[in-house]
């Protein structure tokens, strides 16, 4: 049975590794893996198949940065003769990037059934380019992996047939629990010469809050009255980078005392800062769950979000993309003790190897 995985963009790596690993070990499977090349730089793509261990990609289509129509296009064009000559049992595809959705329509104009890990997911709000690429995948996808119980309802709410939805559990938690030991002996912490639950770490590179001007004035006035209030660690997304320096507004970034800005961090160093910090402020999907299973505040720069079970059973909680009211939320997140971190159900580091099962059952 010849299984195709792909990846494409920062945070499918953490999600196709697990998968990878348990498909590999079984007898009769022959797990091959294919990059599009959505996320080029070493810091985005490189570090993360190094320090997971990943294998290398057997095929990259190299497609780069560009609008997201070209994109998703060019991605399709460059899959489609890859996909006739690998002529692969069933792709499986994971999260919601371009990538995604493009190799996913690929295959089913192909004829080749599709297994969509992390599946059911939804915003309901059709501004974000993920809620497109999720919603347009699971309609084609065959197998339908779902992380947490709110999946399944969507799905079979869209008319998905039951038979079709599995719920798994969260493959990220997988790779989380596998490398929690390895993060433990980074020294991230020393390098940047932070404390232990003194800092908060910020994520932040969603089109809606970076690329406007008055997004970046927003997220800017956000960074630089937060790190008042505890000092704060960013390590910045390239496109965010770019907007900031093209509003003209790095310099007074830069120039903040209690404001670290760094390089995006590989998995093992990212994982510690995540571990360690007092809090965190992201607009990233994979952080609010990565924060609920460690038990860190989690304030989402977001007014709403696909994955519910992180606020009504994790620490996660919506903060708006409103500076000022994103600001009351760290006051208040200083002022109560630490969350306890409580696991949703099946987010146990085993939800892989159910997908492997399923995938070969099939
Ligand atoms: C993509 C995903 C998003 C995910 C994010 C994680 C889509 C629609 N979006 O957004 O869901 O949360 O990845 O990072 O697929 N760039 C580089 N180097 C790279 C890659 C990108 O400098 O290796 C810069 C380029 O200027 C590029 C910009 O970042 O134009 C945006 O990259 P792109 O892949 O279009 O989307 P992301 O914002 O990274």
């Amino acid at each position: 049975m010849r299984i195709l995985l792909v990846a494409g963009a920062r945070p499918n790596f953490m999600k196709i590794k697990p998968v990878h690993e348990q498909l590999a070990r079984l007898e009769g499977v022959e797990p091959l893996l294919l990059h599009t090349g959505q996320h080029y730089d070493r810091r985005m793509s490189e570090v993360f198949f190094q320090e997971l261990g990943i294998p290398e990609p057997d095929v990259n289509l190299g497609v780069g940065s560009g609008s997201h129509t070209r994109q998703t296009a060019e991605i399709m064009l460059r899959f489609e003769p890859v996909l006739a000559e690998l002529a692969p049992d069933i792709v499986v595809v994971v999260g919601d990037v371009n990538s995604t959705l493009a190799c996913t329509l690929v295959c089913a104009k192909s004829g080749v059934p599709v297994a969509h890990v992390e599946a059911g997911l939804r915003s309901r709000n059709w501004e974000m380019p993920e809620e497109v690429n999720r919603v347009l995948t699971d309609r084609l996808a065959e197998l339908l992996f779902t992380p947490s119980r709110d999946g399944d309802e969507n799905l079979l709410q869209e008319g998905i047939p039951a038979k079709q939805i599995h719920f798994v559990g969260n493959v990220m938690v997988d790779t989380l629990d596998a490398f929690a030991p390895v993060a433990r002996k980074s020294a991230v912490l020393d390098d940047l010469s932070i404390k232990p639950r003194a800092y908060g770490l910020v994520t932040l590179h969603r089109p809606a809050n970076v690329d406007s001007r008055e997004g970046a004035e927003n997220i800017t006035e956000l960074l630089l009255q937060g790190s008042q209030r505890l000092p704060l660690v960013f390590p910045i997304h390239p496109r965010t980078r770019g907007r900031l320096e093209e509003h003209g507004l790095w310099p007074q970034l830069e120039a903040a005392e209690s404001l670290r800005l760094v390089e995006p961090l590989g998995y093992v160093d990212f994982l510690r800062l995540m571990q360690k910090a007092r809090l965190a402020i992201t607009d990233s999907g994979g952080i609010q769950e990565e924060t609920t299973v460690l038990g860190i505040p989690c304030l989402t720069f977001r007014a709403e979000t696909e994955r519910p079970v992180t606020i009504s059973e994790g620490t996660n909680r919506l903060v708006g993309t409103d500076a000022a009211t994103a600001l009351d939320a760290i006051d208040d997140a200083l002022a109560a003790p630490m969350p306890e971190g409580r696991r949703p159900e099946l987010w146990d580091g085993q939800a892989a190897g159910r997908i492997a099962e399923i995938l070969v059952r099939r």
